[in-house]
């Protein structure tokens, strides 16, 4: 009813819209950067677009992204906007289920298990299912070949898939899950995965056979890793120190130790946020690889100065060493800049706040007020591909990442500033990063805790796959907005051929 009443003199400017409930939905929905582009121009860096019934102010620029992402979350609160979304598939008592100081400990506690020790071990592991992977998967038939000329093609989605969740389950899911990856297992990913829709975000309780499936699915999951936790705790000590270990060890500050049921539930929620996010972060890194092969020979070159032995084999990688491949490092960077996974970030607003003047206001001496009630969003990628900070902002180009005196430079400066505004979680302070230009992993009290392991896995991954083979492909395909991730459309298949054999 509140959209169909005036706008307040001091709300930010709604977007024009024919349709009450509805508003804008069908233009956000199918093509969000263009929206966002074509509202800025139009109304500037604050307004308000209408989302099936929901009033939802977005901020552009820098400065919008540290209004809303440096916001507190008494005001701006990520549970309210998300848990009727990520309760059914994560399961209760963790992340947004919980008040934000439990999902802080909480977080803090992933991080024990994310630790470099941890860190160092993942990245043999790794490279071995990569390995193991283009050995046995049909894709990479022509591995059986004798002709190394031969090409083949995969579909690099559904590859990244796959590798995705095996080297997550082989490294912070643990040996238990790793074994258990077999059709039941994937039946029951892809249940709670279809209930983790943009659907189910609008329309969190539809009678529809997939939410019901969803709900199966998690509780079939739920007790899939309360076993393993029973196990382990019942003496089973065939695992290595993984995250479910390093969980089960910790405390809340109220001196309470994680039960079965949190732990279970974090696993879940950790498996949901990495997956798609890092094989969409893998699967257009590949695709501009395949696009730009004087590039990818760059990388591979970096590779073999790298890592050539005295018997002429590249030698294992490791952990230290990944950290300090410039040419692997701007690629993964670049393809972050022009594709973060997640386009929009939401907060729903719990009182009435007031928008920066620097920020957008009315007029000279007025100020925009969000009313409570809002939503309030800050999309990351329209300052990722705002052309008056980036030079051709819509190529991929990773040498802009070499300069260090350039905008990338300044930009990824703030964004890891060491000098920073900080926060912490208990475990040392992490740069906020909320005014930077570049925010792929989001900023703030809400910022992403799988940076670390999403670029060792990426790194890894992209490293034996170039090792490996040569990509081409004619095009990049455009962005798919309709997933809760943008993914690439299809067609997106690469051709290959294999560069040694062995
Ligand atoms: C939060 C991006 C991989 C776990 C976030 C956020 C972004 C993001 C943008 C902020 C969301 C918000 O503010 O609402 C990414 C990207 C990834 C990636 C680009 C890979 C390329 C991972 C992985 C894990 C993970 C591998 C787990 C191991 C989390 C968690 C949060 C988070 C726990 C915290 C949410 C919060 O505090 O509200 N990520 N992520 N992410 N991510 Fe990631």
């Amino acid at each position: 009813i509140r959209q169909l009443l005036p706008r307040k003199a001091t709300e930010p400017p709604v977007v024009f819209h024919w349709l009450p409930f509805i508003g804008s939905a069908v233009s956000y929905g199918n093509d969000p950067m263009n929206f966002f582009f074509e509202c800025q121009k139009k109304y500037g860096n604050v307004f308000t677009f209408i989302l099936f019934g929901r009033r939802v102010t977005v901020a552009l620029g820098p400065k919008g992204n540290n209004f809303i992402l440096g916001g507190k979350s008494v005001v701006f609160n990520a549970e309210d906007a998300y848990t009727h979304l990520t309760t059914p598939v994560f399961g209760k008592e963790v992340v947004y289920d919980v008040p934000n100081e439990v999902f802080m400990e909480q977080k803090k506690f992933v991080k024990v298990g994310l630790s470099t020790d941890n860190l160092k071990a993942y990245v043999g592991m790794i490279e071995e299912e990569v390995e193991g992977f283009l050995n046995h998967d049909p894709s990479f038939k022509v591995y059986q070949a004798n002709d190394i000329n031969e090409w083949g093609t995969f579909d690099v989605v559904k590859v990244m898939q796959e590798i995705t969740i095996l080297t997550a389950s082989r490294t912070l899911q643990g040996k238990e899950v790793r074994g258990g990856l077999d059709k039941t297992f994937a039946d029951l990913y892809n249940d709670l995965d279809n209930g983790f829709t943009p659907l189910n975000f609008l329309f969190p309780n539809l009678p529809l056979p997939s939410y019901r499936r969803r709900d199966i699915a998690h509780a079939k999951m739920s007790e899939f890793y309360v076993n393993i936790i029973k196990a382990r705790r019942n003496g089973n000590n065939d695992h290595e120190h993984d995250m479910i270990a390093a969980l089960m060890q910790q405390k809340y500050r109220s001196g309470r130790l994680l039960n079965d049921r949190e732990i279970a539930h974090m696993m879940i929620a950790l498996l949901m946020a990495g997956q798609h996010t890092s094989s969409a972060t893998g699967s257009w890194t590949l695709l501009h690889l395949a696009a730009n092969p004087a590039v990818a020979e760059a990388l591979y070159q970096e590779q073999v100065t790298s890592f050539k032995g005295p018997d002429g084999k590249l030698r294992p990688l490791t952990y230290e060493e990944l950290r300090s491949l410039p040419i692997l490092d701007s690629v993964i960077r670049e393809t972050l800049r022009m594709h973060p996974p997640i386009h929009s970030i939401m907060r729903y607003v719990r009182d009435d706040v007031a928008v920066p003047q620097s920020l957008a206001a009315p007029s000279e001496n007025g100020t925009y007020i969000v009313p409570k009630g809002n939503y309030v969003l800050a999309c990351p990628l329209v300052s990722q591909l705002d052309p008056s900070t980036w030079k051709d902002a819509n190529e991929w180009d990773p040498s802009r990442w070499n300069d260090s005196e350039g905008v990338a430079a300044q930009a990824y400066k703030m964004y890891v500033d060491e000098n920073g505004e900080k926060i912490d979680y208990g475990f040392g302070a992490v740069s906020k990063g909320t005014e930077s230009p570049y925010q792929p992993f989001g900023a703030g009290k809400h910022r992403c805790i799988g940076e670390q392991f999403a670029y060792l896995q990426l790194g890894t991954l992209i490293s034996t796959v170039i090792r490996e083979l040569e990509l081409r492909i004619d095009q990049v395909p455009e962005h798919n907005y309709h997933t809760m991730i943008v993914m690439p459309k299809t067609p997106r298949t690469i051709s290959y051929r294999r560069r040694k054999f062995d």
